[in-house]
């Protein structure tokens, strides 16, 4: 089997890479069928996806089976600012990647966001709600789900949340430099979604890969809490107080944040699709979140 993940160097490619080569996730094992498998890892320096023609070149040059997209312009507030260079890298990168896996008859697995989301009313979004984005990065990432969609059959679009692995920059890593640099910290209590192990994820993606039941999934840790509960459980695991974290609402960090994107009050997901084929074996948020804290001195970097 021949595989392609691109954004080798984020925190999804990374726990492709390490899946892979372990053959063992948190989770449990991951499939046999990924034994042997031959893997081209590239990132922005090796192949830039917004480039179609250096796409279509390596395409050229080498045979995928299936292609993982770990690529993606990620920073939320960042996409305000640059939602051209957002678009460029999150709709139009993602359709070149369809494009030459439509071309060339390999399986595409995208991942997208539950920022597709307004999350204004109370519950969790399935599969089957209609996507209605309130930020840049939403809008973008939604236009790379839709352009996947139209371009590559044999493709999966998968949407996770609240996402943080052991190698790069992310929400449990800001929480703990903080509470060891401050001391204290003031977390948004009113917005409530699905932290997710890029580990649990990576796993289910390889899952899900192997099977034909194409078209769009949500997959996040089970469980919910806001981003307080979220930094609470995050600081209390490494031996502070969680009450070192206080509350704030949506509306006072955006009075001190005025160019932060809006997020939404409800991105819960719920896995239904996953539940409905290959089943939905996502640990529970807490669960994934220890093995995280454990592992993080071993692992991260
Ligand atoms: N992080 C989250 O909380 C979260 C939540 C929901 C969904 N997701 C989605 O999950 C997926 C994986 O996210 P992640 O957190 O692993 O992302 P990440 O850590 O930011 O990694 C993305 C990788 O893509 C690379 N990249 C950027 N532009 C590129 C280009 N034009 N061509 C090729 N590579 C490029 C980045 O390189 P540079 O670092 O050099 O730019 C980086 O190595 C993304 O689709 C993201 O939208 C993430």
């Amino acid at each position: 089997m021949r595989i392609l993940i691109t954004g080798c160097n984020g925190q999804l490619g990374h726990e492709l890479q390490r899946l892979l080569a372990s053959g063992t996730a948190e989770i449990g094992p991951i499939p046999e069928a990924y034994a042997d498998a031959d893997i081209t890892a590239v990132d922005v320096a090796d192949l830039d996806i917004t480039d179609a023609a250096a796409v279509d070149a390596l395409f050229a040059r080498e045979a995928f089976d299936i292609v993982f997209n770990g690529a993606a312009y990620t920073n939320v507030d960042g996409c305000e600012a640059h939602e051209d260079l957002a678009y460029a890298v999150n709709a139009t990168g993602a359709e070149n990647l369809a494009r030459a896996c439509a071309a060339t008859g390999a399986k595409l697995v995208h991942v997208s966001t539950d920022y597709v989301f307004s999350g204004a009313e109370p519950g969790e979004r399935t599969e089957l709600d209609e996507p209605d984005p309130i930020s840049a990065y939403g809008r973008t990432k939604l236009a790379g789900e839709r352009a996947v969609r139209a371009a590559c059959d044999r493709s999966f679009v998968v949407r996770t949340a609240w996402l943080y692995g052991y190698v790069g920059k992310n929400f449990v890593k800001t929480m703990l430099r903080l509470a060891d640099s401050l001391g204290a910290l003031t977390v948004v209590d009113d917005q409530l979604g699905n932290p997710t192990s890029a580990n649990d994820l990576a796993y289910e993606l390889l899952k899900i890969a192997l099977t034909d039941d194409y078209g769009i999934y949500h997959c996040t840790n089970n469980g919910i809490c806001s981003w307080a509960a979220f930094a609470r459980a995050i600081v209390e695991r490494a031996g502070y107080d969680p009450d070192i974290v206080s509350l704030c609402t949506s509306e006072e960090y955006a009075a001190a944040h005025p160019d932060a994107a809006r997020r939404p009050a409800y991105s819960a997901l719920a896995n239904a699709h996953l539940a409905q084929t290959i089943g939905d074996e996502m640990r529970p948020w807490d669960v994934a979140l220890d093995s995280f804290m454990a592992n993080l001195g071993k692992l991260g970097a």
